[in-house]
């Protein structure tokens, strides 16, 4: 990064119209992290297509490569050249996972089963993020693993052993967790449970069955799920299609929603259940939104949605909600905004932890427009207004998805708002500020 990419802010301006186009949205990041990382441990080539190419992605090719990988690129196809659970080694050196949550939560249960040592760390913010959560699963199976400030935080080592099969259950639910647990479970000595509170994305599960593993999930009498691994000897598949990120394409669905005139087409997104609460919530707050020729390509729904400017009313996001809209809270918040009434967020603590604390971060994004807003250690109130919010500046603190929602909401304010940083998009969507341009956005960059 250069100094001058430093110092530009960007002020994102009141669209002229609504938004109106067809698009495709990059790959999916989550699908694309399990398919380099599942990659890695196949027996021979996968050839991966759709493949997301950004920051937090691509520190997942480099480290595979770090443990003895080749990866041909090929666009946004990959040719990962798989070694089986054998074939990986020692690296040389720490794994950089960047700024990416995904690979230093998952890497390490592919790790787990592995004889040699490995050391993870990242940027700041990873630095910061929560690591008990998969180190604690993984001792118990029987790996050896530290990590800074008492098995809390990153760095974090790891050398592997051989595993027990383990039953674990999750206080929070998360994926991230889950597919840790079950990556180990794939070489432990018998099936491996994850107890999850409520149900979090299942891409991991859905891999793993398509290279013909077996994982069941069963709810609980209290409603809980259980997720369980059996070990599974080898992984092969010969390709995997990576569909469009459907948090990538819910800027767009949730910009078209406020922007007055528009009807926007989101073409091959990724339709996972598991994923797409944001759509199930917009549509009870009265959203016109149509989805249409879902299919399932390789492991992964996909499909079409189309999404008509609509007017808005409050509504309430509960605990049981969260996980499958959990990337999508903040854009639900900024709905919420312009929804007639107070809608409400409960049981999402967890959107502290992510790459920013992101309720204190959309708070003041809010209030800073002038929407009346009550910050709670858990969620958020929202008054909505239906007049066009004021002058906004947003802090996206390194947090790719906050200087995303910075630019959509200044596409529909009435007097613009300046994001500080918009280069740290490119960790999930580096095409987004040339797609936004070809829908019509106008913006002016400055020094800060
Ligand atoms: C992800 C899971 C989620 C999500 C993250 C990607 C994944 O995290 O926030 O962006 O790929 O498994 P948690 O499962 O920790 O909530």
């Amino acid at each position: 990064m250069t100094m001058t990419e430093h110092l530009a802010s960007t002020r994102f301006l009141s669209l002229d119209g609504g938004l109106r186009g067809t698009l495709r949205v990059p790959g999916d990041k989550s699908v694309s992290h399990r398919a380099v990382l599942l990659g890695a441990v196949n027996e021979g080539p996968l050839s991966v297509s759709g493949f997301l190419r950004s920051a937090d992605t691509m520190a997942s090719v480099s480290a595979v490569r770090d443990l003895g990988v080749e990866v041909e690129e090929h666009g946004e196809g990959l040719i990962i050249h798989g070694r089986g659970w054998g074939g990986l080694s020692e690296p040389a050196n720490v794994i950089d996972v960047a700024n990416s949550g995904t690979l230093i939560r998952l890497l390490p249960g592919l790790l787990a089963s592995l004889p040699f040592f490995c050391v993870l760390t990242g940027d700041a913010s990873i630095r910061r993020r929560p690591m008990a959560r998969i180190l604690r699963p993984l001792a118990a199976m029987g790996a050896s693993v530290c990590g800074r400030r008492d098995n809390t935080l990153p760095p974090i080592s790891i050398r592997g052993g051989d595993l027990h099969a383990i039953r674990h259950e999750m206080r929070v639910a998360s994926a991230q967790v889950k597919s840790c647990v079950l990556l180990a479970g794939l070489r432990a000595a018998g099936p491996t449970t994850v107890v999850e509170p409520a149900a979090s994305r299942d891409h991991t599960e859905r891999m793993i069955r398509y290279a013909g593993g077996r994982v069941d999930r069963e709810v609980l009498p209290d409603g809980r799920g259980a997720v369980t691994v059996w070990p599974l000897e080898t992984f092969h598949i010969d390709s995997v299609f990576v569909p469009g990120d459907f948090s990538s394409a819910a800027f767009f669905l949730v910009a078209a929603l406020l922007a007055p005139g528009s009807v926007i087409t989101l073409d091959n997104v990724g339709l996972n259940p598991t994923r797409t609460a944001l759509l199930d919530v917009l549509r009870r707050m009265g959203a016109d939104i149509e989805v249409t020729q879902t299919q399932l390509l390789g492991p992964e729904p996909v499909g079409r949605i189309v999404a008509r400017s609509s007017s808005l009313v409050a509504t309430t996001v509960e605990s049981s909600e969260v996980p499958n809209l959990i990337d999508e809270l903040p854009l639900f918040l900024l709905a919420a905004a312009r929804a007639q009434g107070w809608s409400h967020l409960r049981g999402a603590a967890e959107l502290r932890a992510k790459e920013s604390d992101r309720l204190r971060v959309m708070a003041g994004i809010l209030a800073g427009l002038g929407v009346q807003v009550n910050e709670l250690p858990d969620g958020m109130d929202v008054l909505g207004t239906p007049s066009p919010w004021r002058a906004g500046t947003v802090a996206a603190e390194s947090d790719h998805r906050m200087a995303m929602v910075g630019a959509i909401a200044g596409l529909v304010s009435r007097e613009g708002v300046t994001v500080d940083d918009t280069h740290c998009i490119a960790v999930s969507f580096p095409g987004f500020m040339s797609t936004l341009r070809d829908l019509g956005a106008v913006w002016l960059e400055a020094p800060r």
